[in-house]
């Protein structure tokens, strides 16, 4: 959470930054500010989203060549221009931005106080700034050994960027546990919460380890130590993000462009790992641990919202393919049970930004463990990646709407194809029905864009259904995980309350809640399960509740019931989450938009959790 981003450069830095924090958006939008340094430090920083700040500062000084930026999602302090970033140090000669939580802030707040320092916000982060002027001033230090001396007291997270009006040409960038993208430009380096600012300058980036600072001084070769003062050399990555994957490309919302991509993105992510006509799956990124992975006395997933919902997909695929037994778990009640890990489990993290902070941590649990823990992520060099010891990108390109869509298909495709290749090596599955999956799931990118054409059919429910105050999304089996992302969908983007539930333990509680006010939506496709499906149906009708199904195209059992229905083709059962998804993503966007709600960027979201 939060985005930042800094430049020094022969160019003007403000166009740079500001097209930067439009970008980092998705990140944290609730205040914005910039600080650029000519002669002295000019900062500006504003409440409310970057265009605000954009316009905040039209007829402002922004004249310099460096400077820093910052988009924040609070966690100290609620948002307003106090406790907006960039923050100032006393004798305004220091400013800072930064990502990340310092938890031992107070006891550092207060002998800062003691001290004299004078704080202006309620911000975790204003004790960074003092306490590094504090430690030039006192130590006789220059900037970055400061930085250095001050970091080793901190405890917590933090992607932080420093400008000081003594050193005009110096930017001090530093990371711990919040991710850090150095851009190498022409005579120009940039540096930013992840690579998209970064990548219509340069493609040379330089990700940032943990506990490492970079000194980046205008015209000299990118610096690197650790926080211990060991040097570092830099390995420059070829970033490979297409630009037009940042635009809206004519569509609305990232959010709808991204639900019209899955056919693209889950061809791609299936592309050189699925062959049909050899009847192979192999998934190369993992191909060092498969005989690891298939031995396994268990397999652990962890992940944090809808890329744990894909986990939960995930289960049912493991189980029946390859009979492997599989626990999925949140990341953030993992971290803290002291769970039993034993060497031979597996882990998988399952995250799209691979910066979520709970999965990273439940990672270093498990490791310390002795597992071998396996990354499936979308952003590559991101942080999970780096901590696993194997994995596999999801290739689903930039997820920039904070709901996530793409992602998640992509991450049941992966878990897919991951699930086919261990239950191929293990002999858990007929040559058979491995090539009739195989056969399916080549066909489902087409099956997804003919599922699209829901859209208008959609459209026309999401009108009667945009005020109701509560939703219930009922599944069963494979189709439970599909309920729990429909709800979070709607949740998330229109604020209306809606609860996901396996449709069978309705009976035991939520089906008090019915009545004729109650839209039921219902993820009733061509499963085992099928007529278990209709009886929850029929006891919803009992009691006046409101069905939208979403059914198997050519579907009449549930047709003569539902007062709804949505059709999705007809495929493999164990692939239908894939399709019978889609719907349920456009009907929570469509609504979101009739009740004027913020699609991507919805309220007090972020993309990234950085924090736990
Ligand atoms: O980047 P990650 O997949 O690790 O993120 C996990 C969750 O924060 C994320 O899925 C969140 O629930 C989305 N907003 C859901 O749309």
């Amino acid at each position: 959470m939060c985005g930042i981003v800094a430049y020094v450069g022969p160019n003007q830095a403000y166009p740079i930054l500001i097209k930067g924090l439009y970008r980092l958006e998705y990140r944290g939008y609730d205040s914005a500010g910039i600080a650029i340094l000519d002669k002295d430090i000019k900062l500006y920083k504003t409440k409310g989203k970057v265009a605000d700040l954009d316009n905040f500062v039209k007829d402002k000084d922004v004249t310099g060549t460096i400077g820093i930026a910052h988009t924040r999602w609070a966690t100290h302090g609620e948002p307003n221009n106090a406790n907006a970033h960039p923050h100032f140090s006393n004798s305004k000669k220091l400013a800072i931005i930064h990502n990340g939580i310092i938890e031992n802030y107070s006891t550092l707040r207060e002998e800062l106080i003691t001290r004299g320092y004078i704080f202006c916000s309620n911000t975790d982060t204003e004790v960074l700034v003092h306490l590094i002027e504090d430690i030039q001033i006192h130590e006789n230090v220059n900037l970055m050994e400061a930085v250095q001396l001050a970091l080793n007291q901190v405890i917590g997270a933090y992607a932080i960027v420093i400008i000081s009006k003594d050193d005009p040409d110096l930017l001090i960038a530093a990371r711990k546990g919040s991710p850090l993208v150095i851009g190498i430009g022409e005579n120009e380096t940039f540096v930013a919460s992840d690579a998209t600012p970064i990548v219509e300058y340069t493609r040379n980036v330089v990700y940032l380890d943990d506990e490492e600072i970079a000194i980046i001084r205008r015209n000299q070769e990118l610096k690197i130590k650790t926080i211990k003062n060991i040097d570092k050399t830099p390995y420059i990555h070829k970033l490979e993000i297409n630009l037009s994957a940042l635009e809206k490309g004519g569509f609305d919302h990232f959010m709808l462009k991204e639900i019209y991509e899955q056919p693209r993105s889950i061809g791609d992510c299936m592309r050189g790992r699925l062959n049909v006509e050899k009847g192979i799956v192999s998934l190369g990124g993992i191909l060092d641990y498969i005989e690891k992975i298939k031995n396994a006395n268990r397999i652990i997933i962890i992940a944090c919202g809808t890329s744990w919902h894909a986990g939960l997909v995930g289960e049912y695929l493991f189980e029946e393919l390859a009979r492997i037994p599989v626990e999925v778990e949140y990341a953030s009640e993992f971290r803290y049970r002291n769970p039993v890990i034993y060497e031979d489990d597996v882990v998988i993290a399952i995250s799209q930004s691979g910066e979520t902070a709970d999965t990273l941590a439940a990672i270093e649990l498990a490791k310390s463990k002795g597992a071998t823990i396996i990354g499936i992520c979308n952003v590559v060099g991101s942080s999970i990646p780096r901590a696993t010891h194997a994995g596999t990108y999801t290739h689903a390109g930039p997820e920039i709407g904070v709901a996530s869509t793409k992602a998640f298909t992509a991450q049941v495709t992966i878990l897919t194809l991951m699930a086919l290749m261990l239950a191929d090596k293990k002999g858990s599955i007929s040559k058979s029905r491995f090539h009739q999956i195989i056969n399916e799931l080549e066909k489902i990118p087409s099956k997804v864009e003919e599922t699209l054409k829901v859209n208008d059919e959609i459209i026309r429910i999401a009108k009667i259904f945009k005020d109701s105050r509560n939703f219930l999304y009922l599944g069963r089996g494979l189709n439970f995980p599909v309920a729990l992302e429909g709800a979070l969908k709607l949740k998330e983007i229109s604020y209306i309350h809606a609860e996901g539930y396996p449709a069978a333990e309705m009976k035991h509680g939520p089906i008090a809640l019915i009545d004729e006010k109650m839209p039921v939506v219902v993820i009733a496709t061509n499963q085992g399960v099928y007529e278990k499906i209709i009886s929850n149906i029929e006891e919803v009708k009992a009691r006046k509740g409101i069905i939208i199904a979403i059914v198997t195209e050519g579907d009449k059992s549930v047709r003569n019931i539902a007062d709804y229905v949505i059709e999705v083709p007809d495929t493999d059962e164990l692939l239908a989450p894939l399709l019978a998804t889609i719907p349920l993503q456009l009907l929570s966007y469509h609504i979101a938009v009739m009740r004027g709600c913020s699609i991507d960027q919805p309220r007090n979201l972020a993309k990234s959790v950085t924090v736990e």
